[in-house]
C-alpha cells in the first residue's frame, strides 16, 4: 500500500462543535493513526462547511456577518480538534478563496457540458437538512423527519444538475463494489433511493439566499451548498479542471470517506454523479457511522442537552483526550449508533484504561524492579505463550480496521489485556519469587512486558498519549510497523528505574470529577 487518503465530513459552523461531530474526527483520526503505522504516505483531510441559508439565518440572528459567525465557530472546531489530538493533515474551510474559485469553475464546467439546465421549480425547502425533500418523506404533520421543523416552500428558478443520467451508473457501481457502502447493510437503502430519484436542484436564487458562491455569470444565483460542500474533498487536494494537479494524481480516489449516516445520500449518490461528470474515478469507501445520542436521547440545542467534546475534558480533569477518545470510538459497533453518558464513561475507561491495561504494565514493572533491580537477565528471554495470542491480535485488529471496525478491533486489543492479566494470574510471579524460582519468576514477568509493547501499538491510534507513556516505560520504539512486531521487544539489560515507574492512566475519580464540574 503506498498512500491512503481520507477525509471527514465538514461541520457547519453554525455552531460549536459536539460530541457528534468529535465522535466523527475521532474515528477518523484513528483509523489516520492506524494507517500511518502500515503504510508511509497517509493523508487526513477535514474542515468546515461554512456557506448556505442556515448559517446565513444564524448569523442574522446574532446581528452578526456569516463571515463573522463562520470565523468565530470555524476557529472552536480547530480548537476542539487540537483539544482531542486530531492529526489532521489539512484544515478546508469552504470560504477559502482557492476552493470558492475551483466550485465556481467545476459548476461552469458541468453548466457548459450539458449536465446542468435551468428550470423553474417548486419545492419544500429544509434548512437544517440543506435540501429539497419530497412531500412523502415529510412527518405526518408534514415536518422535516431529521429536523422536525416545517420545510419552506420555495418557488425559483434554479439551475438543475441531471442527477437521473447517472443513475443506472450509479446502481451498477454500487452492485459491482460491495465494500464501496461501509457497512454493506446500507447499500439497499441507497439503492431503493436511488429508484426513484430526480434531477436535483444545485442553484438557489441570490435573492433568497445571498451567503453563498456565485455562478459564473450569473449575478442572480449562487451555487447550492452540496455542490460547494462535496467539492472540498478534491479542491483541498488543488483540483482544477483545466490544470493536473500533483496531490490530486498522488491522492485522488480517496481511500475512505467518513461520514454520518444522515447525510449517506448526499455522498453516495450525488457525490458520485458529480464525480463521474467530471470523468474522475469515486472513493474506494463510504463510511457512514452512526449516531450519538447522550443518555439515550438525541442531542438537541431544544432539549438542551448538547454536549461539547472539551466540556468532557474538563468536567473530568483529563490531562489529555486519550480516555475520551478510547470511549468515544468503542461507543458502537461499525454504523451502529452509540450513547454517551458520564457514569457509563467513567465506568469504562476506568476499567479498561486504569484497571485492566494500566496497573498490569504497573504491576509488572514493579514487580521487575522489586526483585531484579529492573533489570532483564538474559536467561528471562524465553518462549512466550502469549506470542501467537499476540500476533494473532495485530492481525485481527488489521482485518478489522481494513472493515472500518473500530469499535470491534478495540475490544480485540481489550481481549489481549485480559489474557495478559490472566497469565500473570495463573503463573503468580510473586509466588514464583517466594519460592525462589527467580529464572521462572523473570521469565513470566518479560513476557507480560513484550506483549505490553504489542498492546502499546494496537492501542497508540485510540490511545496516542498513554501508549507513549507506556512505550518510554518499556523502552519500545512505538514508530515500528504493524507488520514488523514481533513478541520479542524487551532488551537484556536494565530496563527501568523504581523512579521511573508511573500509572500511565489514573482512574476517572467521581469525587474529583463532581467538584470541579461545580466548580
Ligand atoms: O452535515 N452523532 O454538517 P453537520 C454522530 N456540512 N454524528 C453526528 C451527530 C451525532 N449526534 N451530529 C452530527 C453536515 N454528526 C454537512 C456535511 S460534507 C461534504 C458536508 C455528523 O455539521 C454528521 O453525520 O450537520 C456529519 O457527518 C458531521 O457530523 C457534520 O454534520
Ligand atoms: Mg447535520
Amino acid at each position: 500500500m503506498e498512500k491512503f487518503y481520507l477525509t471527514t465530513a465538514i461541520d457547519y459552523v453554525n455552531g460549536a462543535p459536539h460530541i457528534g461531530h468529535a465522535y466523527e474526527k475521532i474515528l477518523t483520526d484513528i483509523i489516520a493513526r492506524h494507517y500511518r503505522q502500515r503504510c508511509d504516505d497517509v493523508y487526513f483531510l477535514t474542515g468546515t462547511d461554512e456557506h448556505g441559508i442556515k448559517i446565513q439565518k444564524t448569523a442574522a440572528a446574532q446581528g452578526i456577518t456569516p463571515k463573522e459567525l463562520c470565523d468565530e465557530n470555524a476557529q472552536k472546531f480547530k480548537n476542539a480538534w487540537n483539544a482531542l489530538d486530531i492529526d489532521y493533515n489539512k484544515f478546508i474551510r469552504t470560504t477559502d478563496d482557492y476552493h470558492e474559485k475551483i466550485v465556481q469553475k467545476i459548476f461552469d464546467k458541468l453548466l457548459k457540458q450539458g449536465d446542468i439546465y435551468k428550470h423553474s421549480y417548486e419545492g419544500l425547502y429544509c434548512s437544517g437538512c440543506e435540501c429539497f425533500l419530497n412531500a412523502k418523506d415529510l412527518t405526518e404533520d408534514g415536518l422535516c423527519p431529521d429536523h422536525l421543523k416545517k420545510p419552506e416552500v420555495v418557488k425559483e428558478e434554479n439551475y438543475f444538475f441531471k442527477l437521473t443520467k447517472y443513475k443506472d451508473a450509479i446502481i451498477k457501481h454500487i452492485k459491482e463494489h460491495p465494500g464501496f457502502i461501509v457497512p454493506e447493510f446500507r447499500a439497499n437503502e441507497v439503492i431503493n433511493q436511488l429508484e426513484d430519484i430526480q434531477d436535483i436542484s444545485v442553484s438557489r436564487a441570490k435573492s433568497n439566499v445571498q451567503w453563498g458562491i456565485d455562478v459564473l455569470g450569473d449575478e442572480e444565483q449562487s451555487i447550492y451548498v452540496w455542490i460547494d460542500a462535496l467539492s472540498n474533498y478534491i479542491t483541498a487536494l488543488g483540483y482544477d479542471n483545466e490544470n493536473p494537479s500533483e496531490m490530486m494524481n498522488k491522492y485522488w480516489p480517496a481511500d475512505v470517506q467518513v461520514i454520518g449516516k444522515d447525510i449517506l445520500k448526499f455522498h453516495s449518490i450525488y457525490w458520485p454523479a458529480f464525480l463521474m461528470a467530471l470523468d474522475l474515478p469515486l472513493p474506494k469507501h463510504i463510511f457512514a457511522h452512526g449516531w450519538i445520542t447522550i443518555d439515550e436521547s438525541k442531542m438537541s440545542k431544544s432539549l438542551g442537552n448538547v454536549i461539547s467534546p472539551t466540556s468532557v475534558l474538563e468536567s473530568f480533569n483529563l490531562e489529555h483526550p486519550d480516555a475520551f477518545r478510547y470511549y468515544m470510538a468503542t461507543s458502537a459497533p461499525c454504523g451502529r449508533d452509540g450513547n454517551y453518558s458520564d457514569d457509563d464513561f467513567k465506568e469504562k475507561v476506568n476499567a479498561h484504561l486504569a484497571n485492566s491495561m494500566g496497573n498490569l504494565l504497573n504491576r509488572t514493572l514493579s514487580m521487575l524492579v522489586k526483585y531484579f533491580d529492573g533489570e532483564v537477565k538474559a536467561e528471562f528471554k524465553c518462549e512466550n505463550p502469549l506470542a501467537k495470542k499476540a500476533l494473532g491480535t495485530v492481525q485481527i485488529v488489521k482485518n478489522h480496521f481494513d472493515n472500518f471496525e473500530i469499535a470491534e478491533a478495540g475490544q480485540e486489543i481489550i481481549s489481549l489485556v485480559d489474557a495478559a492479566n490472566k497469565y500473570v494470574q495463573d503463573n503468580a510471579p510473586w509466588t514464583l519469587a517466594k519460592e525462589e524460582k527467580m529464572t521462572e519468576c523473570g521469565q513470566v514477568l518479560v513476557n507480560v512486558l513484550d506483549i505490553m509493547c504489542i498492546i502499546a501499538s494496537l492501542i497508540y491510534p485510540y490511545c496516542p498519549n498513554i501508549a507513549s507513556d507506556m512505550a518510554k516505560q518499556l523502552s519500545f520504539d512505538l514508530t515500528t510497523k504493524l507488520d514488523e512486531l514481533t513478541a520479542d521487544n524487551i532488551k537484556v539489560g536494565k530496563l527501568i528505574s523504581k523512579e521511573d515507574i508511573k500509572p500511565v492512566f489514573l482512574r476517572v475519580d467521581s469525587e474529583l470529577a463532581d467538584k470541579s464540574a461545580k466548580k
